[in-house]
């Protein structure tokens, strides 16, 4: 019994690695999600390095943690590495980073079979990926996403984007990456409060067009997939990411059904605007009340039954998000006028018409543009 007792068990085997892919023609590329990815990087990235060369653009946060391993594992599949650190905040996501960072890139000689791959959150990846779009007129790049809302959002889907004076994202292209390598071991260093930001996604992917989902994630699994439970993450993560694929597929330059990915982010956006990007509020945290907000207006429309606005108001309080705003950022003076003037300068505003994605119910999003003033100033009312 000593004996037994005493034997170490072996490693049990890493699960297969879930595959979604995003058939884009001949964009067309794979989303990889597998626990120990990193450590397989190099084996998943040598047949996309042509040249064998590679570049790393890399959260400086993550020197320490997650670089290493990556970088082993590349040099270890017998790839030229060299690596650029950035700063990951909103405030380096500009034009005077992104000419530093291109300097960089050309001092290490780059060319255009050098593969550049994003290593950090969305701010790196949208860096990364509207580097490779414009250095010498585009070069391959990877996404290795290391938030919850990059390995289910941003590090998806092509959109690049840097910040100006004049507003968040407003410069940027539409630029697929090559593969997405997403390891869910990254997020084990991931603050609780940027998990749950990135939570906000994961929830409104249910919200746009998959009941089912919601269902699971109400019934326990979400709280695990805050745990980062290893099984519950890699289902949300791969569904996630397959809703995005879709739509992404269906609409790439988004002039149609892509903009149901906005559900939420009209209120969101404002949140965040009235906060004055301060990060009191985060982009996930002013997203998952915006679903609540386009849930409010959808009931008080009556496009939508009020039991399935008080399921998802249920489920977010008992994962411990804020269901109001003064409960979000209570030192802050929330107006509704306030609120609403902030949608008007909203980039999807067109011709002074408000874009909202309402819903007829959980899982049945879409897209409307004829709402009036007075019942979406009720909403911000009520749910002050
Ligand atoms: N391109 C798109 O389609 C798209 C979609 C959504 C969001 N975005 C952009 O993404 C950005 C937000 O992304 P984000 O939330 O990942 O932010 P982020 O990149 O700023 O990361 C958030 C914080 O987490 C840290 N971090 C990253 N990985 C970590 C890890 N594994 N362990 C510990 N700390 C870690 C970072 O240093 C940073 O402090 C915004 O700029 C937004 O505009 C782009
Ligand atoms: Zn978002």
């Amino acid at each position: 019994m000593h004996c037994i007792a005493m034997m170490s068990l072996p490693d049990s085997p890493p699960a297969a690695p879930v595959t979604v892919p995003v058939p884009l023609g001949s964009r067309a590329y794979d989303i990889i999600i597998a626990p120990g990815l990193l450590r397989d990087a190099g084996r998943q990235l040598a047949p996309l390095a042509s040249t064998g060369r590679v570049i790393i653009l890399a959260d400086r946060a993550l020197q320490p943690t997650h670089l290493p391993p990556l970088r082993n594992s590349l040099a270890a599949a017998g790839l030229r590495v060299d690596t650029v650190l950035m700063n990951a905040t909103e405030e380096h996501k500009n034009f005077i980073s992104l000419q530093e960072i291109l300097d960089q890139l050309l001092d290490l000689k780059a060319d255009r079979k050098t593969l550049l791959l994003a290593l950090g959150g969305g701010v790196v990846g949208d860096m990364a990926g509207f580097a490779a779009s414009i250095l010498l007129r585009g070069v391959p790049f990877v996404q290795v996403p290391t938030t919850l809302l990059a390995q289910v959002d941003s590090s998806v889907g092509g959109k690049t984007g840097l910040n100006t004076r004049q507003g968040k994202n407003l410069v940027g292209s539409f630029c697929q990456p090559r593969r997405v390598l997403i390891d869910p071991g990254t997020l084990a260093t991931l603050p609780r409060r940027q998990v749950m930001a990135g939570y906000a996604e994961i929830l409104k992917y249910a919200l746009i067009d998959n009941r089912t989902f919601f269902e699971w994630l109400a019934t326990g699994n979400g709280a695990a997939v805050l745990d980062l439970a290893p099984q519950a993450l890699t289902h949300a993560l791969a569904t996630s990411c397959r809703s995005k694929a879709a739509l992404v597929v269906a609409d790439e330059h988004e002039t149609g059904v892509r903009a149901l990915l906005n559900l939420g982010h009209t209120f969101g956006h404002a949140i965040e605007a009235v906060a004055g990007y301060d990060n009191t509020v985060l982009h996930g945290e002013a997203v998952a009340l915006g679903c609540l907000m386009a849930f409010d207006l959808s009931v008080r429309l009556g496009l939508c039954p009020p039991d399935d606005l008080r399921a998802v108001t249920t489920h977010q309080a008992q994962l411990g998000f804020a269901t109001r705003l003064s409960a979000l950022a209570p030192h802050k003076h929330w107006s509704p006028a306030a609120l609403l003037a902030a949608m008007d300068h909203d980039k999807k505003t067109s011709a002074g018409r408000k874009m909202f994605v309402l819903a007829r119910g959980i899982g049945q999003a879409f897209v409307a543009r004829d709402v009036d003033d007075t019942p979406v100033l009720a909403t911000l009312e009520a749910l002050l």
